[in-house]
C-alpha cells in the first residue's frame, strides 16, 4: 500500500507559525511520526509540500499512478484550490482531507473547502493527531473497500 502525503502552502512554516493554532510539531516531527504510524499500519508513504499549486499537480499527475490513495493538507489551498481539484479527481485515488484546525470554527472563507467532494472523508481540528487519524481512515478504507 503505497500513500501520497501532499502539504500545501504555508506547511513548511509549522512550528514557528502561528502555533497556538496549529501546535509546536514541525512538519518533519508530523512526517516522522506519520512514518512510525505507516509501519504499524504496513503502508509506504511518499511526502511531498509546495507552496506552489502547480508543483503538488505535477506531483499529483507523476505520482498517482504508482499510488493506492492520497492523505492531503492542502492548506489555503483547500478554499480556492480549483486546480488541485481537478487534479484530485483526475488521480483517481481515494483522498483524505486533513486539517490541524478545525476550519469549520474559523473564518467564513475557511468553512468552505473546495475539495472536499473528490474526498472520502475530512479530519479538521486534532493539530497534528489529524494526519495520523486521516491515515487510518484511509488505510481503513482501501483495507475495506468502503
Ligand atoms: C489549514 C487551514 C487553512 O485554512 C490554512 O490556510 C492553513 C492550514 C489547517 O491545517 O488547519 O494553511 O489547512
Amino acid at each position: 500500500m503505497k500513500i501520497l502525503v501532499i502539504n500545501g502552502p504555508n506547511l513548511n512554516m509549522l512550528g514557528k507559525r502561528e502555533t497556538e493554532r496549529y501546535g509546536m510539531d514541525t512538519l518533519a516531527s508530523i512526517e516522522s511520526a506519520l512514518i512510525k504510524k505507516g509501519k504499524e499500519l504496513d503502508c509506504e508513504l511518499i511526502f511531498f509540500q509546495s507552496n506552489h499549486e502547480g508543483a503538488i499537480i505535477d506531483f499529483i499527475q507523476e505520482e498517482a499512478a504508482r499510488a493506492d490513495g492520497i492523505l492531503i493538507n492542502p492548506g489555503a489551498l483547500t478554499h480556492y484550490g480549483y486546480s488541485l481539484h481537478d487534479a484530485l479527481v483526475d488521480s483517481g485515488l481515494p483522498v483524505v482531507e486533513v486539517h490541524l484546525s478545525n476550519i469549520h470554527a474559523r473564518e467564513d472563507w475557511r468553512r468552505i473547502s473546495v475539495i472536499a467532494d473528490t474526498t472520502i472523508g475530512q479530519i479538521s481540528g486534532f493539530k497534528a493527531g489529524s494526519y495520523s487519524l486521516g491515515l487510518e481512515a484511509l488505510i481503513n478504507h482501501l483495507r475495506s473497500g468502503s
